[in-house]
């Protein structure tokens, strides 16, 4: 594994145009697919919310670091030695691009974001009255954690808009005069990609003596965070977040919070690695934040993560920002010229500095499995459809009734799965271009104009439709 990682990144604060395309930096970027009825295109994945392809530098991190894999800690082989280092620097680097303080908080590597927060969660024995704030607005993977870890107060969201409501928060906070241990936010929405004022509520937070953690899961790589030193009122306690939503799709996540917390109790995690000495009635924890990692880490996803932070570090938050707001500007201003789309009506009330490139959309005339699945088939664009993990949400703001949610729970919970109200949700990454919005565009006008060119089948199991008499030959695709 040759320190190669000191390397400077060749491409710091590029000007910024919408003719610049980050593409070179990524890998599989040139892959054509098969459309329905004949030929093959590029593929225009506009379904970075969910995942991210890696960048090239990425691979070749990984690549390098395979041939010197070896175990760390307690290896006394030069691989190991050297992987030990790897793994070290690591995280001096994550804690770096997510502006921790080194006094206040270590870095905790994980699996992904929903390992994270149910590791965090494990650590958290409620006293007498004391509870969790989260929001309506949570993926899912910030939502269940806290419920099953004890009781859980929710903050709404303001509607239409969707945006965490901050008056409600304060009121919460002061409702339960105290009691709240933790306020858990998403640093942005993975349905609207709203961007909360997190400074307001980490104020709000601590001045009601409650720890704030942010899912930055959607936040991480699309914008410059800092987590903000011990004592600050807007600091970030803990933050939470998956490799693979930041070009470094190979397994790795992590936790970022207060040393202090971690050093005290039980790990969230139990296991070889996390000791120091363990008799068959008792044990003692080794220091963290090796205490809080049980289990052999992903040494080489570890490594992916942190090349990638380098890589967006040495192009600049502010940059990658601007120019993923400009990609922005031109869906919106793209998806409003065409008939029988409609943008969701708070995306459009809200500064294009508060929020990302995830852009909920319905059409009036094919329902969203059926839209997702025509852009996928007919034009070979990639998209996600339905309600993200993310049901409270999307039934607020779909207004969808109690009596019709108990329909369909009740549905459900009788083995007949149907197709929940949602929306087609356009993410944008990086390397994302004005060429592929026009063409999303174009694929969008055609179908609402013409109609699909299949008849599409309902698979309700899968909640997805496929063109009756077609289906991709994976298996030869897959073959090496
Ligand atoms: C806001 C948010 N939180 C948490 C998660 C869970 O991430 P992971 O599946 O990588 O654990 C996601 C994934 O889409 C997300 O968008």
């Amino acid at each position: 594994m040759p320190d190669n990682d000191g390397a400077q990144v060749p491409f710091t604060a590029m000007s910024q145009t919408m003719t610049h395309t980050y593409r070179d930096l990524f890998a599989g970027l040139d892959r054509e697919v098969p459309l329905l009825g004949g030929g093959r295109r590029r593929y225009v994945n506009l379904d970075n919310a969910a995942t991210t392809p890696p960048f090239r530098a990425v691979v070749e991190r990984v690549d390098s670091a395979v041939a010197w894999y070896s175990s760390v800690h307690r290896g006394t082989g030069f691989k190991s030695q050297l992987s030990t280092h790897a793994f070290a620097q690591a995280r001096q680097r994550v804690a770096a691009f997510v502006g921790a303080d080194p006094e206040y908080h270590t870095v905790v590597f994980c699996a992904n974001a929903t390992d994270a927060i149910n590791r965090l969660c494990n650590r958290f024995c409620l006293g007498p009255g004391e509870l969790f704030l989260t929001t309506v607005v949570e993926h899912h993977s910030n939502l269940l954690p806290w419920r099953f870890r004890g009781q859980v107060d929710y903050v709404k969201a303001k509607w239409p808009c969707g945006m965490i409501d901050l008056e409600h928060l304060e009121a919460k906070l002061r409702e339960h005069g105290g009691r709240v241990r933790l306020v858990a936010v998403s640093g942005a929405s993975n349905v609207t990609g709203l961007v909360p004022p997190l400074a307001q509520i980490a104020r709000l937070c601590h001045a009601h003596g409650a720890l704030l953690m942010v899912d930055a899961s959607q936040l991480i790589a699309h914008r410059g965070i800092a987590m903000g030193r011990a004592g600050d009122p807007e600091r970030i306690d803990f933050m939470a977040f998956s490799g693979h939503k930041i070009y470094a799709p190979y397994g790795s996540g992590a936790l970022v919070g207060p040393r202090d917390e971690f050093a005290q109790g039980r790990p969230g995690l139990v296991g070889g690695g996390a000791v120091d000495l363990v008799t068959l009635d008792d044990v003692a924890w080794t220091a963290v934040p090796e205490k809080e990692e049980a289990g052999t880490p992903n040494l080489l996803g570890i490594c992916a993560l942190a090349r990638s932070m380098e890589v967006l570090g040495g192009i600049g938050m502010a940059v990658v920002q601007e120019h993923e707001q400009a990609l922005t500007l031109r869906l919106f201003d793209r998806l409003r010229k065409i008939h029988g789309i409609r943008i969701f009506g708070g995306c459009e009330m809200v500064n294009i500095t508060q929020r990302l490139g995830v852009v909920p959309i319905q059409s009036e005339r094919f329902d969203h499995a059926l839209l997702a699945a025509a852009l996928g088939y007919e034009w070979g664009i990639g998209v996600r459809h339905g309600c993200f993990c993310a049901h409270p949400y999307i039934t607020h703001l779909l207004g969808i009734t109690k009596a019709d949610l108990d329909h369909y729970m009740a549905e459900v919970r009788a083995g007949r799965p149907r197709l929940l109200p949602g929306f087609v949700r356009l993410s944008l990454g990086l390397y994302n271009t004005a060429d592929e919005i026009d063409y999303l565009a174009e694929a969008l006008t055609a179908l609402h104009r013409d109609g699909p060119r299949a008849t599409y089948l309902f698979d309700a199991a899968n909640e997805a439709y496929h063109p009756q008499g077609f289906a991709y030959d994976f298996d030869a695709w897959l073959r090496p």
